[in-house]
């Protein structure tokens, strides 16, 4: 698709979903038009896992969110390269995506992987897991939805496993590399490389939920 778009200052990317509206909630078929199980990526980097899992799941729909343009870009190229139709890219900011556009229950499962850990105590506010990220969370995930949050960095996972126990209505659930087909992160295989191991969290909105 290389047609300008009226809400872009530059062509649009291919595989790239631009909202109609950036300032109203989107309708879930605004996104794709089957009807699937919508999973997002927030901070898709280089679309590695994101094609990886919609290359695996032909019977879902995938959402890459990123702000950077280059890497929207590449992710676009890659997806378009591999002909997959059930993978798009958004670039926006991830807690304003999922605050403001997403539709409530839309989302089966949210990955947040190898996020920016924003080591410095002075920085910490900036940490994408805090309690009004999850409580928008709560809100666009379906009943039975899923929280998938991996890091490398020890103190960012205790910080997320506190504000998830502190927020009280997820169900953690084990999850290990073995628990279901999950492609490697292009952060996670540059950090294992270098002899760092990854911490996983796993919460399920549960099915009757408040
Ligand atoms: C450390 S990288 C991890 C990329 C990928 N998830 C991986 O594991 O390979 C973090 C990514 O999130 C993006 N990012 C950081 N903050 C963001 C935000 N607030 N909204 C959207 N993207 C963001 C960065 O541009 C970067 O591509």
């Amino acid at each position: 698709m290389t047609a300008s778009s009226p809400l872009l200052p530059r062509p649009p990317v291919p595989a790239e979903f631009i909202p109609a509206d950036y300032f109203r909630v989107l309708e879930k078929s605004e996104i794709f038009l089957e009807n699937k199980p919508l999973e997002i990526d927030l901070g898709c980097g280089d679309g590695s896992f994101l094609l990886g899992m919609a290359a695996e799941h032909a019977d879902r729909n995938f959402l890459g969110v990123e702000r950077l343009l280059g890497r929207v870009r590449k992710v676009g190229k890659r997806i378009s390269r591999a002909g997959l139709t059930n993978a798009k890219v958004l670039r926006l900011e991830s807690r304003y995506t999922i605050e403001w556009l997403f539709p409530p229950e839309s989302v089966s499962r949210l990955h947040l992987l190898c996020p920016d850990p924003w080591p410095k105590a002075k920085h910490h506010r900036k940490r994408l897991v805090q309690q009004d990220f999850l409580e928008a969370l709560w809100k666009v995930l379906e009943p039975g939805g899923e929280f998938l949050f991996m890091t490398d960095h020890p103190e960012y996972f205790e910080w997320a496993s506190d504000q998830v126990a502190r927020f009280g209505k997820l169900e953690r659930l084990e999850w290990d590399e073995t628990t279901f087909f999950y492609p490697k992160t292009d952060f996670q295989i540059q950090w294992e490389a270098e002899g760092k191991s990854m911490h996983r969290l796993r919460g399920r909105k549960p099915l009757k939920a408040d």
